[in-house]
């Protein structure tokens, strides 16, 4: 990688061998050698994966320089919460003097962790200030946004790195892997259903998650790393999307019809808690009391808004059809009030098909709880040949949040990984084909018109991808069955 690798991981001076390593001189080659220096935006529960990070595992290679927040108690948190580490002493800085805190700490690389509609602003001006860059997903909201971070890559020669996570979870790898040993052929369509729960999939209809402006509605915010799974797993790029969406669930018709007598602000002052069964206490929890409740003053920004608002303008039923560049078509559908999390996805290939179905634990964001973690025996993976038995494939497993993609990811951002066949680090290319089957997902909503990907923003060019099964293989005649 070069020295203006998104991710900073440009590796010119570091020293460490297999020979070095084995003397135990591996922290001595570290200590002589300049730390990578990083700054992040937007300190509420994400950051903390990344901040830790830092300053916990990979220290003695990596510095957190500066933080940055518009609120200023959750700023005065990270500070003082990483500055108890001993590893790292950021200076804090209000939002508002983002430009200055580059300027005067000059990190490498600046993580934007902000809601998703504010992070085109702080991408593009890092990039201008001459930073590499790390985003959370979704890379952004709009085609507009999108399109000027297109746009500012070029003009300053360098790639985002966006933080698919969910790639680098070992059972979502192992699929990688099975469609590039062609294990089922050339995938000619693709079955997803994403669920969410009423735990963590409520959740999103109490947080600014609530308000298509901020978010991008679930299409955006969720679905990007569904869409960015099946355009990796499939090495293709989706050129039309056709789509239906409604909020039919978290509605205030449907609190009457849970015995309700109305929606409510949030939760905290609600008169009818103890009659619902969405209370959510957003002081029952010590982290999430830390991060919000007591922050509240600094920004009037309430976490547990009520899921039954009218001016929620998110959908919460969701069905989407995209074709591919391949002809490959995926078929997919969100649902965010079911009873269990988790997805089932089927690839149907040319010599057969593969059902994966994955259950999660889920729980709500920034809780003292680790994030995304797959369910104990929650994974069955099985491939069904064309003609033939079925076999039950053992997954390929993982510990930590999201499907222990989280710290796979994280040893490639800030440590020390070995070249990936799967090709699982992600540019902008890669977040913007994402969002932008979300946007065309969200554009067919109000027009019920598909809607072409290429029609919306200029210059996007397919990222490296690995290699997979060619459309023009042979395929030998799969053995006779008898038919009925
Ligand atoms: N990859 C994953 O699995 C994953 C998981 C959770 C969140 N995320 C992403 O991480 C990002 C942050 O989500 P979160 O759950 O931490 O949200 P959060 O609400 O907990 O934190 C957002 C922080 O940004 C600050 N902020 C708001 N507007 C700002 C602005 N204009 N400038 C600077 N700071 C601002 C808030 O004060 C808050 O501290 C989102 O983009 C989200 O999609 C990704």
């Amino acid at each position: 990688m070069n020295d203006k690798d998104p991710a900073g991981l440009d590796r010119r001076t570091l020293i460490k061998s297999a020979g070095v390593a084995a003397l135990g001189l591996a922290t001595t080659a570290y200590a002589a050698t300049p730390r990578k220096r990083f700054a992040v935006v937007g300190l509420g529960s994400r950051a903390r994966m990344f901040t830790s990070a830092i300053t916990g595992k990979f220290r003695e290679a990596n510095e957190l320089v500066a933080v940055s927040d518009n609120n200023a108690g959750r700023l005065a948190l990270a500070v003082k919460t990483v500055s108890a580490t001993g590893a790292s002493k950021p200076k804090g800085y209000q939002a508002a003097e983002f430009d200055r805190m580059i300027r005067e700490t000059k990190p490498d690389t600046v993580i934007v962790t902000t809601p998703d509609a504010t992070h085109d602003d702080y991408i593009v001006r890092a990039l201008d200030a001459g930073c590499n860059v790390i985003t959370e997903k979704p890379m952004t909201t709009t085609a507009e946004k999108a399109q000027r971070i297109l746009d500012a890559c070029k003009r300053n020669d360098r790639h985002v790195r966006v933080t698919f996570n969910y790639r680098y979870s070992p059972p979502r790898t192992q699929i990688k892997d099975m469609l590039m040993n062609n294990d089922i052929g050339e995938v000619l369509s693709v079955d997803f259903n994403w669920l969410l729960n009423t735990v963590h999939g409520a959740d999103y209809f109490r947080r600014w998650h609530s308000h298509k402006a901020t978010s991008g509605g679930l299409m955006i915010h969720k679905a990007t790393h569904h869409f960015d799974l099946v355009n990796w797993w499939l090495g293709a790029q989706p050129q039309s999307v056709v789509a239906v969406g409604e909020r039919q669930f978290y509605t205030p018709t449907m609190a009457r019809r849970m015995g309700l007598k109305s929606h409510h602000q949030r939760c905290r002052t609600c008169p009818e808690k103890s009659a619902c069964n969405f209370y959510f206490d957003l002081a029952g929890d010590p982290g999430l009391k830390a991060l919000y409740l007591d922050n509240e003053q600094h920004d009037g920004y309430f976490r547990d808004q009520c899921v039954w608002r009218p001016e929620i303008d998110i959908e919460d039923t969701m069905n989407v059809v995209v074709r591919y560049d391949t002809g490959t078509t995926l078929s997919y559908s969100l649902n965010a009030f079911n009873s269990w999390e988790g997805y089932h996805i089927a690839f149907n290939g040319t010599k057969g098909r593969i059902e994966h179905t994955v259950v999660e634990q889920a729980g709500v964001a920034g809780a003292d709880e680790t994030q995304g973690k797959i369910k104990d025996d929650g994974v069955s993976t099985r491939i069904i040949p064309l003609r033939g038995a079925p076999r039950e494939i053992e997954p390929w497993t993982g510990t930590g949040g999201h499907g222990g993609g989280d710290d796979v990811m994280l040893t490639e951002i800030f440590g020390d990984a070995p070249a990936d066949k799967y090709k699982r680090a992600s540019d902008e290319r890669g977040g913007a084909y994402s969002i932008l089957i979300g946007v065309a997902a969200n554009q067919c909503f109000k027009t019920g018109q598909s809607v072409r990907i290429d029609e919306l923003v200029t210059g996007l060019t397919p990222p490296e991808r690995a290699p997979m099964p060619s459309r023009t293989a042979s395929l030998p005649m799969p053995m006779r069955v008898k038919m009925p």
